[in-house]
């Protein structure tokens, strides 16, 4: 029997099974929450399941983690809808999600768009013919003193300019990790002009 093909043209796997390995995982986190709050593992376990499968998650590992966890497949299906986190279309090796939400856009997040979409010729939503990047817009990503911010993979890459994404794509290309955090410099979220309240304090505790 053929996979069958989703809303989005791409084919479904029929089966998912956890390796010996992630199974053994799925059940360390499930041992984490109390007797009958098993539910609780959701999350953790999708990400096992999506990192498992190559970046994404398709219906039947959401069945499974529904499963193991004994819950209604249909309350699976909704954790993993609305999180952004978790892909329900194959994505590229790199996945390159451009947070566009109020701080971000106000520190320029639709310039970033528009060089991530002029440096790998695709659209939101779409990946490079190599499969080896898909862009993505989400909604905050949590680190709004660093605006802009993009995330790709696990990495959070901050203070990011335009002219900043040739370079993280041309290293990513060659098989790098170009360096997360502030782009620009900054250690941590002080502010971009250095300490200044703490600066002060040190000042009069010396005098
Ligand atoms: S708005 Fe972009 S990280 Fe919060």
């Amino acid at each position: 029997m053929s996979a069958p093909a989703s809303d989005h043209g791409h084919q479904e796997p029929t089966s998912f099974a956890f390796t010996q390995e992630n199974l053994e995982l799925a059940k360390r986190i499930i041992a984490k929450y109390p007797e009958g709050k098993q539910a609780s593992a959701c999350m953790p376990l999708l990400d096992v399941a999506q990192r498992q499968h190559g970046g994404w998650l398709p219906r039947v590992a959401m069945d499974a983690v529904a499963e193991l966890l004994g819950m209604p497949r249909i309350r699976v299906y909704e954790v993993a809808t609305f999180y952004t986190m978790y892909n329900k279309n194959p994505v590229g090796r790199h996945h390159i999600q451009v947070c566009t939400t109020t701080p971000c856009w106000l520190r320029g997040s639709d310039d970033i768009v528009h060089a991530c979409k002029n440096k790998l010729g695709i659209g939101l939503g779409e990946t490079t013919a190599d499969g080896q990047f898909t862009l993505g817009e989400v909604e905050c990503s949590g680190a709004c003193v660093n605006a802009p911010v993009v995330q790709i993979g696990d990495d959070y890459y901050e203070d990011v300019a335009p002219e900043h994404i040739d370079g993280i794509v041309e290293a990513l290309k060659r098989g790098e990790t170009p360096k997360p955090g502030s782009q620009i410099g900054r250690r941590s979220s002080e502010p971009v002009g250095g300490p200044t309240t703490l600066a002060a304090f040190t000042t009069q505790a010396d005098d």
